[in-house]
Order: structure tokens, then sequence, then C-alpha cells
């Protein structure tokens, strides 16, 4: 016992190795059930099971090392009971590598908060249609097919990811937006706390799936550090920072970013969720953060932009329709070797082929920016990629 405490290995369905570090950055070995994976690392989302106009081998070709399934959607259609007859999400979806589920709950928020600005009604309205609510039992929402109330529990939110099965499954946590102040952040973090309990309690397969807690706590440092400290407690196989991402500014988010890595465990894996853009990767990482998802590139993809070294190129602009170059001469990816930009100009707004090779490009980049952090921390020139990355995006130094 360490001060008085069973020390307790847990158990894990993981190992994590550090190869190489630049002061609080890390280039880490992830091996999971499914795939060995290196970090700093990327994660595409997907929604039914799929990667929106991709096919799995070719997201092994662009070489993604972990995918999002949605359990929010695969529980709806075509449910996990079907998934699990089936033999589980990967055989589903015939993908060998990696999967990882979140929880499902904070899915439902953002479905409901899109839903709302779709359709612009008054603060009164949304009261009434009290679409989400979250209490002590779990999240209630109305369900999108039928619009019978439905309550998702952490316990439910735990059996359908062991049905699902997946290599990373996250804990069900209250989430609320990190814009708001007051005592429901508070609320929201210990009762994050108390269902991580529920969660580990109802997890059967922890030598098959790792279960990842999140860290909440809004932008408060004191309710970040309790969130952290009774994360740690309970030894998990990683950790999530949730809650970020949600309209905060730059600087609270990376304060809280830095706050919450510095006290995190440094053998274990450190996921941000919901993040993002190329320059918060690579700030994320300089913190010592490893593991990311956004669907940024493949929606800006489907919107008619690429993602590039300068920063986006807006396929759609007239500029486009007669330049000859590919997206990005200095990219090795199939859609950079054999098209022109004038050519996905013209099939952006006419064709799904569009949006499907710029999807292709765009993750194509977020997996190049993953492996050039990998290999830059372990080959001892981080500084100097990160300069030359910051040089190319603000050439003026703004
Ligand atoms: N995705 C982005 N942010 C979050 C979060 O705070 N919690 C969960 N469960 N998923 C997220
Ligand atoms: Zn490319």
């Amino acid at each position: 016992t360490v001060s008085g405490r069973e020390i307790d290995f847990g158990v894990m369905a993981l190992r994590f190795e550090v190869l190489g570090r630049f002061n609080r950055a890390r280039a880490a070995q992830l091996t999971l059930p499914h795939f060995v994976c290196q970090t700093p690392l990327f994660m595409p989302v997907g929604t039914q099971g799929t990667i929106k106009g991709l096919t799995t081998n070719q997201l092994e070709e662009i070489g993604c090392q972990i995918i999002l399934g949605n359990t929010y959607h695969l529980a709806l259609r075509p449910t996990s009971e079907l998934i699990d007859e089936l033999g589980g999400l990967h055989k589903f979806m015939n993908w060998p590598r990696a999967l990882l589920t979140d929880s499902g709950g904070f899915q439902m928020v953002v479905l409901i908060l899109d839903r709302v600005s779709w359709t612009n009604l008054s603060a009164v309205e949304v009261s009434l249609l009290h679409l989400a609510d979250i209490t002590e039992k779990g999240v209630t929402f109305q369900s999108p097919v039928d619009g019978k109330p439905m309550l998702l529990t952490p316990e439910e939110s735990i059996q359908i990811q062991n049905r699902i099965g997946a290599d990373i499954i996250m804990a069900l946590d209250d989430v609320v937006k990190t814009t708001i102040t007051g005592p429901r952040i508070e609320e929201a973090m210990h009762r994050t706390l108390r269902w991580i309990d529920r969660c580990i309690a109802a997890h059967k397969r922890p030598r098959e799936q790792n279960l990842f807690g999140i860290v909440q706590g809004g932008l408060d440092p004191v309710l970040r550090d309790i969130c952290v400290k009774g994360l740690v407690d309970r030894n998990l196989p990683g950790y999530a920072i949730g809650g970020l991402a949600g309209g905060e500014d730059k600087d609270s988010f990376w304060r809280v970013v830095a706050q919450c890595t510095a006290a995190l465990p440094e053998d274990k894996p450190r996921y941000v969720m919901g993040v993002g853009y190329p320059l918060d990767i690579v700030v994320c990482s300089a913190l010592g953060a490893d593991m990311y998802d956004c669907v940024y590139p493949t929606r800006t993809a489907r919107f008619g932009t690429a993602l590039v070294p300068e920063g986006v190129l807006k396929l759609k602009h007239q500029a486009m329709a007669d330049d000859t170059r590919p997206i990005d001469p200095t990219c090795a990816c199939m859609v950079c070797k054999n098209y022109t930009r004038a050519y996905i100009h013209c099939l952006v707004t006419k064709d799904a082929m569009g949006s499907q090779l710029l999807s292709y490009h765009n993750l194509y980049y977020m997996m190049q920016l993953s492996r050039n952090l990998h290999s830059s921390i372990v080959e001892g020139r981080f500084p100097e990629f990160v300069c030359s990355f910051l040089q190319k995006m603000f050439p003026k130094g703004d």
C-alpha cells in the first residue's frame, strides 16, 4: 500500500509506452486490442458506422488508426443488440483497426441544441419543448423516432457500448457548456464523478474494452482539479478532458488543457474531446495531450473547404475554376496526386464525389499532421516542427 491506500493495478486492455518527449509533449505507442497506434493521434468521427463517403479500405490507406462510432446513432439504428448479434461493430462495418465510442449523452444534448438553432426558437419555446433533461438517474430525451421520452443511464450507456465492442468506451458524463457559470457547473462535475462509479460497476468487458473517464468542471481550476483527482483515484486505463470546444476563448481552453494534462498520470493516454482545428491539436500536443477527435475535417469538406498548410482552401471559389494545381502541391495523398483544383471545383456543388475527394484529402492532412507530431517528438525536433507549422499558417507573424 502507498500511504494507507491499496495499490490498484486495475484491469485494462491497453498498453501505453512513451517513446519520446519534448518538455511536456510526448510521442507514444498505444497498443489497443485491434491496433497498435502512434500518438499524438487524430480520430475521425463516423455516424452510422461510417465516415461519410469513404470506404474502410480508403481509411486504412489514409492511415487512420482509430475511428469514432456514434453510440447514439448506432443504438437507434441498427440497434446495439443487432450489432452484438452480428459480431460487433468492427465486423459490422468491416473495420479491422481500433474503434472508440462516446457514451451518447453528449450527442443527444448537441443534437438537440443543433435542432434548436436550426429552427430559431425563442428561449421560452426551448424550455417548453424540454427536449433533454439531465437528472441523477441519467439523460432523458425525446426519441427522434417516435417522440417518446427515453432515459439513458450510465449503466445503459455502458451496456450499449459493451455490445458495440469498441476498443475504447467513454463514461457517461454530465456536460454543460463552458460558457455558462454558477452552481450548475459544480453539480455537473460532481455528478460526473458519481456516474463514473456506476459506469465502472456496469462495465462487463474490462479485459477487452478500455473505459475512459472524462474530466469536467468548466473553466474553474478548482473544479477541474477535484474532478481529475477523483478520476485518477479510480485508476482508469485512460482519461479524457471534456466540456471544451464549446465557444470559450482560446486562452481559457488552453489553460484548462494545460492544468489537466499536468495533473493526469504520465503513463496513461490523455484525450481532448471534440478538438479540433489543426492549430489546437499542435498546441494541445505541446501541452501533453495525446488523442483528439472532431467532425471538422469531414464536415468542412462537405462545404467545399480543404485543409492546407497555409490554413484553408475554398474550392467553391471562382479562382479555382481554371486552377490546374492539386489542392496542396506538397501533399502526397491520392487526391493531390490525381486531381486538379479545377476538377474538384467543378464537382463540389454538383456531385457527392467532390466532398468525398475533399474528405479524403482533409483526413490525410490530419493523419499526416499526427505522424509529423509523433516523429518530430521522437526525433527531438518538435520545436522546429511547430515553428515551421506556424510560419506556414501565419506567414505575416500574426
Ligand atoms: N465530445 C466533445 N466534448 C465532450 C464531452 O465533454 N463529453 C462527451 N461525452 N463527449 C464529448
Ligand atoms: Zn492531398
